[in-house]
């Protein structure tokens, strides 16, 4: 079976979960779940960052261990994933001791190598971004992602050479157009990085205690990227006693993550995999950042907004939906209450919700909820609706395989639209009262019922609760009709299907409240 390794960043723990760190992990899920319906044997994983400075002082100004105060955050990252139906195989920590062992043995065999060596270290030093910059990086002399102060720095320190895998890097670009995705990022980092030269990079700290130790120099620290970055494969098993896990799925099939740390991923990363004769990942892809109201989001800013609350108010299904189908899946997004709220009513309540309650709403009025086994012949509007239906799985496909998540929701969305028309076309309400059109009617509401199986399925992915609800309501309990491939027929939905209406599954919502 054909494996598949998906990665979204490991999160720092140093305050709640926001609708940022949802967005690349409901990505990463959707993405999940859409391979393993396409048959992949997929692992997905997600996890937290929680050594560092940063956490060391959190934890010091909350009175508690660094320790418990990862353990605290941690449980609070994993009841938003459960939350939001992110489905991880691997939650990784970086406290885990397989992963400090496995990092442990990493770092002294790139010394043995000579890759890493001693050496003292001055640089412009931002604390909340853990990331040493050059001057010529800061803006306003401050830190250029989060406009943080930077301090002055000096220390003894160790430093991986970098500088030595450049060229090989560099080749791995030329020789991979999609390594690193979008194309704009892919510019930028070869413009700006790789182009003008790497420099060596300062792997370890003396001046805090909270991370790995070096065990042959315990004053140090192992510095967070070398700690961080490598937990993609500690987390399969490498360098220790069984690394079967890491045999079988590493290369990742994909790391996702926002913009501010493809460099890590595409270079730092890389380098280091390259320094341990290792095969670097398929791709790495940096989405961009969602704004909240116009304004840049962030825990250092203080403007976070909880996916908590949002769940609480749409359902799950329906901040998926939302941050798939309303951002391009790359640029910058600007997350709105409004555009939450519109996108909600029109998609959701109105064209998938209603297309539901009509359908199974049709069948209760006109044939007490039983369809009878009749058809009819089909007419040019049975035959449009059929082509929109059958050709959409594969139109999706294209799109999920290029991450392209909103465009892969719109071609969804347009059968569903397509239904809806498809019901003022045909009219059910004129042919009831006919009793001569009762084999015309039935063709009908059957063609959209199966339209609604054939939705439930394509939707899956990204909305995992909604397709158990439409097929509630049309009576479908054979798991045959739920699989993938399925959704590429017309017509497996047994006629005569027995039909229950249900709740709402998106009751609108007045912009008021
Ligand atoms: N711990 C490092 C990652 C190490 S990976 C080996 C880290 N953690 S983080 O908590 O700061 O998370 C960064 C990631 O969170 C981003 O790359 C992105 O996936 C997500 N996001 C955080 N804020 C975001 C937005 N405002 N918008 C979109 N994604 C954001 O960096």
């Amino acid at each position: 079976m054909k494996t598949y390794y998906i990665t979204t960043p490991i999160y720092y723990l140093n305050g709640d979960p926001h609708i940022g760190h949802t967005y690349t992990t409901v990505a990463a899920d959707a993405m999940a779940r859409y391979k393993k319906a396409r048959g992949f044997d997929v692992k997905f994983l997600t996890g937290s960052d929680e050594h560092g400075q940063k956490v060391e002082r959190a934890a010091a100004a909350a009175g508690v261990s660094p320790q418990e105060f990862v353990d605290n955050l941690a449980a609070t990252f994993k009841g938003i994933w459960k939350l939001t139906d992110c489905e991880y195989d691997i939650y990784q920590r970086t406290t885990n001791p397989a992963h400090i062992e496995s990092i442990k043995k990493l770092f002294k065999k790139l010394y043995d190598k000579g890759d890493i060596y001693k050496g003292s270290y001055e640089g412009l030093y931002c604390t909340p971004c853990e990331t040493f910059f050059t001057a010529r990086e800061l803006v306003d002399g401050n830190c250029p992602d989060f406009g943080h102060k930077v301090e002055t720095i000096r220390e003894e320190c160790y430093f991986f050479k970098m500088g030595k895998y450049q060229d090989a890097l560099m080749k791995h670009f030329d020789e991979n157009p999609d390594f690193l995705l979008p194309l704009s990022r892919r510019n930028e980092m070869i413009n700006n990085f790789l182009k003008p030269g790497l420099d060596d990079l300062c792997v370890s700290r003396a001046s805090f205690k909270w991370g790995i130790p070096v065990d042959f120099d315990p004053g140090h620290v192992i510095y967070v990227w070398i700690d961080a970055l490598p937990n993609y494969i500690s987390a399969l098993g490498f360098l220790s006693d069984d690394d079967s896990q890491y045999k079988k799925y590493w290369p990742a099939d994909l790391h996702l993550m926002s913009k501010e740390i493809v460099r890590f991923h595409s270079i730092i990363w890389p380098c280091i995999l390259l320094a341990l004769d290792e095969p670097l990942p398929k791709q790495v892809f940096g989405h961009g950042w969602l704004q909240y109201e116009g304004q840049k989001m962030a825990k250092s800013l203080g403007n976070v907004i909880c996916p908590k609350a949002l769940v609480a108010q749409y359902g799950a299904d329906a901040i998926r939906y939302f941050l798939l189908r309303e951002f391009t899946f790359g640029p910058d997004g600007n997350f709105t209450q409004n555009a939450l709220i519109t996108r909600y009513n029109a998609d959701l309540a109105n064209d998938l919700g209603n297309l539901l309650s009509r359908t199974v709403g049709m069948v209760e009025k006109y044939f007490g909820g039983t369809l009878p086994e009749l058809s009819a012949e089909e007419s040019a509007f049975d035959r449009e609706l059929i082509d929109a239906a059958t050709s959409m799985l594969e139109k999706v496909e294209t799109r999920m395989d290029k991450l392209a998540f909103s465009e892969a929701l719109n071609e969804i969305w347009n059968v569903v639209r397509r239904a809806n028309k498809y019901i003022d076309e045909t009219a059910p309400w004129v042919l009831a009262k006919d009793p001569s059109k009762q084999a015309e009617l039935a063709n009908v509401l059957y063609n959209l019922a199966e339209t609604l199986r054939i939705i439930a399925i394509a939707i899956a992915p990204v909305m995992p609760n909604t397709p158990a609800i439409i097929r509630e309501q049309l009576n479908i309990t054979d798991s045959a009709l739920s699989k993938w491939e399925s959704a590429k027929k017309f017509g497996l939905l047994p006629r005569g299907i027995v039909v229950t209406k249900g709740a709402a599954a998106f009751p609108r919502i007045e912009k008021e409240k």
